[in-house]
């Protein structure tokens, strides 16, 4: 999680309408009020303006006739006016605040639904934090322009141009005067957009690094700590916090100008007509009421003219969340059939090896939805156990000119059996191990279980075929109990929990003080090392799979430990068919045969006493593994 998405694309090339509109299907189920509220907003706004009218009437009538119970009547209908606009303007906001809501809630669970169906590959390449800000910051100024900037782009945009006619109807010589300074305005103000899009692009994205950095320094508090890093690590987070005050600045730098211009023009333009209609109205040329509606009107304009600047950059700011937003939900998720085996790249939505595979995983898919039903579903090819064959595989991200870091792997492990995997640190042996459920996806070959190609069955039911109990044993904020579940379907309860916590030598649990109830911490780090790594095995046998993959899942434990977790291990792989890597003769004597991957190739596969005769390469990687 180190690396830092880079911004995909220039911001100056796009258009923010067009990126808009990418949110009208999860608006469209609130259009009907989101509608009417900006409908309402229009007429709140209209309102508004009617009151210089009033003042006009006043004016010139009652108060030119000194008439009071004319002026009473104005100020008692200025005041119903005021009492109606602020009443459309509350309902407006009553109309919208709930469905937006709504929409937020509704892009936030997609985004995360998203997140958990992208291939493993793209969170190897994606800064958690970059993904952290888009689901947070980014999608609260998206609700925020639906909330705000859009409708009153559209409510300002039509008072304007109502307050403009009423304007041009009272005197359209100083109507004009007042229109004046409109197009120098557009020119510049579709000129600093376009340079604030940047920059607002630049911030967000900066925003993601800063997350990132926050996220790694909590996740690695323990690292920073122990190697005294932390002065470190906040020179780190004051650089880039720095870098994005900058940025903040320059963004408020631009804001500055965009207000300047909007501000001053329309003010002279205000103060020229004033000049200009009191001249007239000592000439008698215009009447006082008209000159006072006429001021009023305008200064009545002026709140929705200077607001357009702010709308704009928020709705600048929000197309820019958008796009950010977008470029997460069109990373292709995991399809459930890959492109054909070495055809390519292995990822993407191709076709199948054929239509007859293809069939078969689409009517395989639609009965994957019952799969809670039995854990090991009936094989329909006798029972071949695990087969690899020229299986090929190189990273997505890795450089064109590196050699694949697997290549034409050949491997077959029998039903029932137990294999070994051993290699050198780095061969590639989690790769491997990886490929089984298809948390990546093969570059070439395939890989078969109990006959059938795993890229020619829905994901979901590879996975149920196959458990693993990775390196890093992770461990999810919930209890002990419901940890070690996750590792079944639903139906899976405490007899099975207690059955899994007994192979895996779990019986600390019932010492915790809640049992199986207690809360672990986040990512488990409240337990310690070797049971986080039990408790990972219970997790990976509770669903009782017909395929176990275990990527050295000893590691962590001291020799006592080990060899209860290895006798009781030893009962569950009678059971089923394994991949097991190991590090230590003592893992390695749990198997039926071994396997020794190096230089991306299997180069020798035997029992353990045949490699430590016949294989040079093997017996030094065993007779270190003693040292530890
Ligand atoms: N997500 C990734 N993207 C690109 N390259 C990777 C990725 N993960 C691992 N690699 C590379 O693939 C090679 C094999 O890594 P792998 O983790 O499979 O080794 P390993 O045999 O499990 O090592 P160890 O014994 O230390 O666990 C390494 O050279 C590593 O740099
Ligand atoms: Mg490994």
């Amino acid at each position: 999680m180190s690396t830092t998405h880079a911004p995909a694309q220039d911001p100056g090339g796009r258009s923010a309408v067009r990126t808009l509109r990418r949110l009208w299907p999860y608006v469209r189920p609130v259009r009907t009020r989101l509608f009417s509220a900006a409908f309402i907003a229009v007429v709140a706004s209209c309102t508004g303006l009617l009151f210089p009218l009033v003042l006009k009437w006043m004016v010139d009538g009652p108060v030119a006739d000194r008439d009071t119970g004319g002026v009473w009547l104005g100020a008692l209908l200025l005041l119903g006016l005021g009492v109606v606009e602020a009443v459309l303007f509350g309902f407006r906001r009553w109309l919208v605040a709930r469905p937006l809501a709504g929409v937020e809630a509704e892009m936030r669970a997609d985004l995360f639904r998203h997140l958990q169906r992208v291939p493993v590959a793209f969170h190897d390449r994606w800064a958690s934090g970059q993904l952290l800000s888009r689901g947070t910051t980014d999608l609260m100024m998206v609700r925020m322009f639906l909330a705000f900037p859009l409708t009153f782009l559209l409510v300002n945009g039509a008072t304007i141009v109502v307050g403009m006619a009423i304007l041009l109807a009272q005197d359209w010589t100083l109507g004009l005067v007042l229109l004046a300074p409109v197009v120098p305005m557009v020119v510049f103000l579709s000129y600093s957009e376009e340079r604030y899009a940047a920059v607002a692009r630049r911030a967000q994205d900066q925003v993601g690094d800063l997350t990132t950095v926050v996220e790694e320094s909590v996740l690695g508090i323990r690292i920073i700590k122990g190697f005294g890093r932390h002065r470190s690590q906040a020179r780190a987070f004051r650089e880039l916090s720095g870098t994005l005050r900058g940025t903040e600045l320059v963004k408020a730098r631009l804001l500055a100008a965009i207000y300047a211009v909007i501000m001053t023009l329309p003010e002279l333009a205000i103060g020229a007509a004033l000049v200009l209609g009191s001249v007239q109205v000592a000439d008698g040329g215009l009447s006082t009421g008209t000159l006072v509606a006429f001021l009023s009107t305008a200064l009545a304009l002026r709140w929705p003219v200077e607001s357009i600047g702010f709308l704009l950059a928020m709705s600048q700011e929000a197309a820019t969340a958008t796009e950010r937003y977008f470029e997460v939900m069109d990373a292709e998720p995991e399809s459930d059939v890959r492109a054909e085996a070495g055809s390519g790249s292995g990822s993407g939505s191709g076709s199948g090896s054929g239509p007859a595979s293809a069939s078969a995983s689409a009517s395989a898919a639609a009965s994957g939805k019952a799969r809670a039903v039995a854990a090991v579903p009936a094989p329909r090819t006798p029972a071949d156990g695990i087969r690899f064959e020229a299986v090929e595989f190189r990273y997505p991200d890795a450089p064109d000119d590196t050699p694949p870091v697997l290549d034409r792997i050949d491997l077959h492990i029998r039903t029932g059996e137990t294999l070994a995997l051993v290699g050198a640190t780095g061969s590639g042996k989690t790769t491997l191990t990886a490929l089984v459920p298809r948390l990546h996806e093969l570059t070439g070959g395939r890989i078969t279980l109990d006959g059938e190609d795993i890229a020619a069955m829905p994901r979901a039911r590879v996975r149920t075929l196959v458990s693993m109990a990775f390196e890093e044993p992770t461990l999810f904020s919930a209890s002990v109990g419901e940890n070690v579940l996750m590792g079944a379907d639903g139906g899976a309860g405490a007899e099975e929990l207690g059955r899994a916590l007994a192979v895996a030598q779990a019986e600390f649990v019932h010492g915790l003080p809640k049992g199986a109830d207690t809360q672990v911490g986040e990512q488990g780090l409240s337990l310690s090392g070797g049971q986080r790594q039990r408790l990972a095995l219970a997790r990976a046998v509770v669903g009782k799979p017909r395929f176990l993959v275990l990527d050295d899942p000893l590691s962590a434990l001291d020799v006592h430990t080990e060899a209860l977790v290895e006798a009781a291990l030893r009962r569950v792989l009678k059971d089923t068919t394994a991949l097991v890597v190991a590090h230590r003769p003592s893992t390695v004597l749990l198997a039926d045969r071994v396997a020794l991957l190096s230089g991306g190739r299997i180069t020798a596969v035997g029992t353990h006493q045949e490699l430590l005769r016949e294989n040079a390469e093997y017996a030094w990687l065993m007779s270190g593994g003693t040292d530890e």
